[in-house]
């Protein structure tokens, strides 16, 4: 007679989740922040806003960006002059784009990721889709099923409106998947168009401008399972842990509304000092069972909410530079992309560790973590393992 327990045991995976694939995808026009100002400027219709475009000017300066992609051209913003303004309705235009343009590029990502894993689409049996650009239903993960033509059983889990620290999120939820669930084969997509958040400069929402010096599109993919085909599918990273925690009296520090006028962010100066002052607690209780608590032994992957951020977190743990050079590669190559960043990350990490030769996909070390940052104040940390470079 077969049990509960039996059945259960025979539903769980045996090993941990491990990523099998990760890609990347951005729109074509690329835009350098050297001049980005001029830009931005001229397309807003804000020439005169001459005090407004020197602090916008020191704000890219210090941005630690060299470019970034957007979906947003003049010619769109011509057509639609409200998404120029710095508070206009607009929300519908902005719509109009996020809808078709987020499983879009989500596609892109996924396509090349499910082509470096070498397996079937119909083995996919779960998608994540996350994205805090524009919301719909049925939504961007209907969109993104019908455009790859996933089997229509795929069992979707559609995240909206999260914010930049999803991006762990998603990994956190496709271990649960990918261990609870034998032979799950989880494609996760983040994909973020900044077309949502785009407007004017405004002399009494300098926080906002901080967004428009920061945020660019990008989509990632990647694929989680658990006991890796030997031979056919290769392990990347495994997903040892995962958590989430609120930071304490930390609920101004960024708030995002969805309106008439589209995605408005505000954030207190003080973020990166926040960040700073409470991601020790969650290192330690990341890896305290590990017992390791040097935090340069261990590879870095962090969203780069901003250059201050990191800056502030490597002062505050004395991190040797090089703990973050993934991550301010990303951020210095493509600028804020919300949740895509961390996926972005991993992809050059393991990517730059074999072409230097090293002998992980972490940077040649055993052990990583990787901090998602957002609304709320949200932290998610998970602790990585990396996979043998042959
Ligand atoms: C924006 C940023 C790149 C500016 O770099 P910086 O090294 O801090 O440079 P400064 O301190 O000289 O600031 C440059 C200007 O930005 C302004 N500024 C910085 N953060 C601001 C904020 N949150 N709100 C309003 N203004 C801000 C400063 O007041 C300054 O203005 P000024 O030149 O007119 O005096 C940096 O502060 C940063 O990375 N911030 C973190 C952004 C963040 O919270 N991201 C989270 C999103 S997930």
């Amino acid at each position: 007679m077969v049990t509960v327990e039996d059945i259960r045991r025979a539903q769980r995976a045996e090993g941990p989740a491990t990523i099998l694939a990760i890609e990347t995808a951005t729109p074509s026009n690329c835009f350098d922040q050297s001049t980005y100002p001029d830009y931005y400027f001229r397309v807003t219709n804000s020439e005169h806003k001459t005090e407004l475009k020197e602090t916008f000017k020191r704000m890219c300066e210090k941005s630690n960006i060299k470019k970034r992609y957007m979906h947003l051209t003049e010619e769109i913003l011509k057509e639609n002059p409200n998404m120029g303004a710095s508070m206009a309705p607009s929300l519908d235009a902005r719509q109009d784009i996020a809808v078709v343009e987020v499983p879009k590029l989500g596609k892109e990502a996924a396509q090349k990721a499910i082509k470096e894993w070498g397996q079937p689409k119909s083995k996919i049996t779960h998608l994540v889709f996350n994205t805090t650009s524009g919301v719909d239903m049925p939504g961007a993960d209907y969109q993104l099923t019908k455009l790859l033509g996933l089997r229509p059983s795929v069992k979707r889990f559609m995240i909206y409106q999260q914010g930049c620290f999803a991006g762990a999120t998603v990994l956190r939820m496709a271990k649960d998947l990918a261990e609870n669930n034998a032979g799950a084969r989880v494609l996760v997509v983040c994909s973020e168009i900044s077309a949502i958040t785009f407007r004017g400069p405004s002399e009494s929402h300098l926080d906002i401008l901080v967004g428009q010096v920061l945020f660019g599109d990008g989509a990632a993919a990647v694929i989680v399972g658990s006991d890796p085909v030997v031979g056919v599918e290769r392990p990347l990273f495994q997903l040892v842990t995962a958590a989430q925690t609120l930071l304490p009296d930390s609920h101004d520090a960024i708030n995002v509304h969805l309106r008439e006028d589209g995605i408005t962010i505000h954030l207190l100066k003080d973020v990166p000092g926040l960040i700073s002052k409470h991601i020790e607690k969650s290192l330690k209780e990341a890896f305290d069972p590990l017992g390791i608590s040097d935090w340069n032994s261990v590879f870095w992957i962090a969203h780069p909410g901003g250059p201050a951020i990191l800056d502030q977190v490597e002062k505050k743990l004395g991190l040797k530079p090089e703990k973050l050079r993934s991550t301010r590669h990303v951020l210095s190559e493509y600028g804020n992309m919300s949740s895509a960043c961390v996926l972005f990350i991993l992809d050059e990490m393991r990517k730059s560790s074999a072409k230097e030769g090293l002998s992980s996909t972490g940077e040649g070390l055993d052990w990583g973590v990787l901090f998602g940052f957002g609304p709320g104040f949200t932290v998610e940390t998970l602790v990585l393992h990396s996979v043998p470079i042959n």
